[in-house]
């Protein structure tokens, strides 16, 4: 496993792979890894043969700054987690290489970007889009991966490799829980043991809304939500939306046609938790 942290020399490696007709994966992370980031690694080993791991807090995507200042930073643990795994490559690289001028890139997510998250953390999905595309440009990977836990995020991507046209197939995978059902996040770390104890009443209150789908309507699963999280007053919820899972629009009645997933935002102390559920 090769450290890198410059482009050139990470596209001399890649290079060199595709002569040698290696399949490459690319696996797309900000660090502070954890299982969540492993299982993506799970992944591509079945169906690459090359493996590239980025590691790289992206400023672009971060409409907080005391979130950007906060967001753990554990690049040495990160590569003790990775040693196991037969990964090819860390890339690893300092802003100056990923932006090392001042111009934007700028894409049409629409509709997908407006919503949900688009809508709370204005800036987010352009930041996300712009690191990404320049990650699938600079590997050329024959496929990346990416987790459901972030399912607007992946919603987003998949429209960014088709507007780019990249021969790349997009993998979306499971959401990994601990085994309270916290979905597992870099973020968790910063929660406090108090914290931890009450952040499972997130997954819990999104697996009874699945089963009251059964009896209630949208909004009446909606008002259930709002209701379980402000009893928990160390909770602020931000957003609790029950979205298609084509468009992301907000579904008012059950359609038996349509995928729908539950999404939520949660402020939980100073740290911002978000998670999600297919209902069908
Ligand atoms: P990060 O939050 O580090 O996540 C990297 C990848 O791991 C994302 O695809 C995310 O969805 C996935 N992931 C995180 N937690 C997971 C879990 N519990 N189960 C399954 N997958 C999980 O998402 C980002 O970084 C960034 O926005 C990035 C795509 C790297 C662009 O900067």
């Amino acid at each position: 496993m090769k450290t890198i942290t410059h482009i050139s020399e990470l596209q001399e490696n890649l290079n060199a792979a595709r002569k040698n007709k290696k399949r490459i994966g690319l696996i797309p992370t900000m660090g502070a890894l954890h299982d969540g980031h492993l299982s993506l690694i799970s992944a591509a080993m079945q169906d690459n043969d090359y493996l590239v791991v980025t590691i790289f807090v992206n400023p672009t995507q971060f409409n907080n700054k005391l979130d950007l200042e906060k967001y753990p930073r554990t690049l040495e643990s990160d590569l003790n987690l990775l040693s196991p795994y037969p990964v090819d490559i860390v890339f690893a690289p300092d802003e100056t290489e990923m932006y090392p001028n001042n111009t934007k890139r700028v894409f049409d997510l629409s509709p997908l970007d407006s919503v949900m998250e688009g809508k709370h953390r204005p800036g987010h999905f352009s930041g996300v889009a712009e690191i990404v595309s320049k990650l699938f440009e600079i590997t050329r990977a024959d496929s990346a991966y990416f987790g459901q836990k972030d399912f607007q995020q992946l919603s987003i991507i998949r429209k960014l490799a088709r507007i780019m046209e990249l021969d790349m197939q997009i993998i979306g995978c499971p959401i990994i829980r601990e085994k309270d059902g916290l979905a597992m996040s870099s973020r968790n770390q910063l929660l406090s043991e108090n914290e931890k104890k009450v952040a499972p009443l997130i997954y819990k209150t999104l697996v009874e809304a699945r089963k009251l789908s059964s009896s209630l309507n949208p909004l009446e699963i909606t008002k259930f939500v709002e209701k379980q999280i402000a009893n928990e007053e160390s909770m602020r919820l931000e957003y609790f939306e029950i979205v298609d899972d084509q468009k992301l629009m907000t579904v008012i009645n059950w359609d038996p046609d349509v995928n729908n997933v539950a999404c939520i935002a949660v402020h939980l102390g100073e740290v911002r938790l978000i998670d999600n559920i297919y209902f069908n």
